[in-house]
């Protein structure tokens, strides 16, 4: 934990100020053990391995405790870069461009493996913040500790430990694996100034009642409760058949120039072309992806909308994006 991330600070609790209680190790500008202390309630939360951590997931309710416990091990599993996540990341939070984030105090909710964090400090945010409550947040630090105006802190995105400072806050594929979307899109909202941004990505209901009907019952009853190292290889035999159809049939027919017409008519499109470029073990952490969350909730367009019309969002942007899920962009009223 970097000294600068205390000025953001403040307890999830009673959101009092944070002030040292004690730095017991430090490795150049980390401080790396210590803790920290609530100057009003005197609630205290440890600083361990780096990251500050005002949640543990196994003490929260069961349902978040098992989203967070699967999300964890995926993220310390599948640490991999690829120089697609820019573009792909671009896609889920449009209109957004990368100057959007200069000089911008930045909030990541729900950070996994801190590659959104890491680009969002690379375009020339004043600080961002990725915060998760599970151990993915050990893979996000590792990546993020050499950028000096990134950060990572462990904590539920429904008990959020900072003020209302942020310029702009964004999550990408969090909000529905919460047991209650909205709330979490609530809390993130909260923490933005007026004037400032949001940007929201969520799976969408459209287009997706296959995976509603044949894909959920068994990632419920049996993919998210099996050991974890099992399903990385179950998870293989899904993977085989989307790689070959992605990388045979709809990557050619979705070449450089522009979609085929017969590509137009294909099973998921728009999706599926757009993977098609990542290679194996992308595919994999996608596939892996989709079975591990104990909870997954498939957003409605008109409900979509009515989380923006309930925090009175101005200037909303609302995608339809390749066709199977939604984002959003819009202004926190002054
Ligand atoms: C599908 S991953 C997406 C991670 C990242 N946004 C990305 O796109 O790479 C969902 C993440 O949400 C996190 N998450 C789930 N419930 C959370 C909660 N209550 N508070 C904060 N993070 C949570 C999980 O631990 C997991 O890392
Ligand atoms: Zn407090």
């Amino acid at each position: 934990m970097k000294r600068k991330l205390l000025d953001y600070l403040r307890c999830p609790s009673c959101a009092g100020p944070i002030v040292w209680a004690s730095v017991t190790s430090t490795e150049g500008p980390e401080i790396i053990e210590g803790r920290l202390v609530c100057d009003a309630c005197a609630r205290s939360f440890p600083i361990v391995r780096g990251i500050p951590r005002f949640a543990s997931p196994e003490k929260g309710e069961a349902d978040k405790a098992a989203t967070a416990e699967n999300f964890g091990w995926q993220w310390q599993h599948f640490v991999q870069s690829d120089a697609l996540y820019a573009d792909q990341f671009l896609g889920w939070i449009a209109p957004v461009r990368p100057e959007f984030f200069q000089g911008k105090v930045v909030l990541e909710g729900g950070c996994g493996k801190g590659r959104h964090t890491q680009l969002a400090a690379s375009w020339g945010a004043r600080d961002v913040i990725g915060v998760d409550l599970s151990d993915a947040v050990e893979t996000a630090f590792a990546a993020t500790r050499k950028l000096e105006n990134a950060h990572v802190v462990q904590a539920d995105i429904y008990h959020l430990p900072f003020a209302r400072t942020f310029d702009y806050a964004f999550s990408v594929g969090v909000l529905h694996h919460l047991p209650d979307p909205q709330a979490g899109f609530r809390s993130l909202a909260s923490k933005v100034k007026a004037g400032g941004h949001l940007s929201a990505w969520v799976y969408g209901s459209e287009n997706n009642e296959w995976i509603m009907r044949f894909v959920d019952p068994l990632r419920e009853k049996f993919s998210s409760r099996i050991d974890r190292r099992l399903l990385l290889h179950l998870s293989k035999a899904p993977t085989v058949l989307l790689y070959l159809a992605t990388k045979l049939i709809y990557g050619p027919l979705n070449g450089s120039n522009g979609s085929s017409r017969l590509a137009r008519h294909l099973f998921y499109n728009d999706y599926l072309s757009a993977i098609s470029q990542f290679g194996w073990r992308e595919q994999h952490t996608i596939v892996f992806d989709h079975l591990v969350a104990p909870t997954s909730h498939y957003i409605r367009q008109d409900d979509f909308e009515e989380w923006w019309r309930a925090i009175e969002a101005k200037d909303l942007t609302i995608g339809w994006h390749n066709k199977n899920s939604w984002r959003g962009f819009g202004q926190i009223k002054e």
